[in-house]
């Protein structure tokens, strides 16, 4: 899969700006601020109608502007031309000029296996976090990983909001309560395991990937839910044990919204024991053991970005990292000097470079 061409209009910093990819390796160049982080940031819009790095959309529309306008032809088997409206609070999304209703029949068409330096969270923030983005992640994988937790977390309010009502009232019976909790350990059941299987699969190349960059052997992602080894009527007891507690505190206490995913090496939780730069190679093969799954299981080659990569990365590990990389990848490269690249790796490749005013597109060949 590639993406051949991206328009975009009143996005960040680019008023109108048509431009032509390489179906191999492009490379954005420029010093800090100019807008090479925007265009993989438009990318992966375009891929996920999110941003990787502000959750509202706001800050995407140019400050000038009103609305702002994503546009990509994108080539899988045939190529087809994807765009995103955004305008305050709404967004809309068309394939082939055809409006797709819902985001979640859209989401998952584009993949993308995007690296930067915000996915560290995934080591070293918190569970909440470590969710949200293994949800991304599945999601593209899985749309139907997507469609099961927008029930879940439907279903998941409806629950809170029934607690916080029985939470006032002196006798109460618990009829609707367990309509809402059977629901619940319905789709929390499917989402466990899909990700149950997501991590496996993960774990199938992750530390042979880590292996091959770092040298470093005993690299997993352990998955940690409270479902785990319990069946349905298993899971059912438990909730109904824990009704009181739950009415008391108005919040369902127990489920796969609570999960972690966390990395572990040797033994030891990833982010108490490897260095910045090793917790980054961590990611790079969490990243492409997810390329691994996508053409292994899905038989489609996804999109690459690795956005900032080459600080706190050195060289020699780079260059294993590219050569990891399956020749038929479409990659996007951003740095801020090109001397980081080798010379092999610039081989075959488009490159950006960005100006204050101007973008100079040079083909290395
Ligand atoms: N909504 C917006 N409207 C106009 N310009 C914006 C908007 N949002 C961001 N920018 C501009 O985009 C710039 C940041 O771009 P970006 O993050 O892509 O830089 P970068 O080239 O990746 O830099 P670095 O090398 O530091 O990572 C900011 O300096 C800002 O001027
Ligand atoms: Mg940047």
């Amino acid at each position: 899969m590639q993406i051949l061409q991206l328009k975009l209009v009143n996005f960040r910093n680019y008023k109108q700006n048509l431009f032509n990819f390489s179906s191999k390796k492009n490379i954005i160049l420029g010093n800090n601020g100019l807008g090479k982080t925007n265009i993989v940031e438009a990318i992966y819009y375009l891929a996920l109608t999110k941003s990787f790095r502000v959750n509202n959309d706001i800050f995407l529309i140019n400050n000038e502007s009103k609305y702002s306008i994503i546009e990509g032809k994108i080539k899988d088997t045939i190529t087809n031309s994807y765009k995103i409206i955004i305008e305050n609070k709404n967004k809309r999304v068309f394939i082939n000029n055809n409006q797709i209703k819902k985001l979640s029949d859209y989401i998952s068409k584009i993949n993308i296996i995007n690296f930067n330096p915000e996915d560290l969270k995934l080591i070293k923030d918190s569970p909440s976090i470590h969710r949200q983005l293994i949800n991304i992640e599945i999601s593209q994988f899985d749309n139907i990983y997507l469609k099961n937790l927008s029930i879940y977390n439907k279903i998941l309010k409806q629950r809170n909001s029934h607690l916080k009502n029985l939470c006032f009232k002196k006798n109460y019976n618990t009829e609707y309560l367990y309509i809402l909790t059977e629901k619940l350990i319905n789709y929390g059941i499917n989402i466990y395991n899909l990700r149950k299987l997501y991590i496996e699969n993960i774990n199938k190349y992750l530390n042979t990937n880590f292996k091959k960059i770092t040298k470093k052997d005993g690299l997993i992602l352990k998955y940690i839910s409270n479902y785990e080894n319990l069946t349905k009527d298993e899971l059912i007891k438990k909730y109904i044990n824990l009704y009181q507690s739950d009415i008391n505190c108005g919040k369902t206490n127990f489920g796969i919204h609570l999960d972690d995913f966390i990395f572990y090496y040797q033994n030891v939780i990833a982010k108490n024991y490897l260095s910045e730069g090793e917790q980054k190679n961590v990611i790079i093969a969490f990243k492409l053991a997810e390329i691994n799954i996508f053409i292994d299981i899905k038989k489609i080659i996804p999109i690459l970005i690795l956005d900032d990569l080459f600080s706190e990365i050195d060289s020699g590990k780079i260059n294993k990292i590219f050569k990891l990389l399956k020749k038929s990848l479409q990659i996007f490269i951003t740095t801020t000097d090109i001397s980081n690249i080798d010379d092999k790796t610039l081989q075959n490749s488009k490159i950006f470079k960005l100006k204050n005013n101007s973008i100079e597109e040079i083909i290395y060949e």
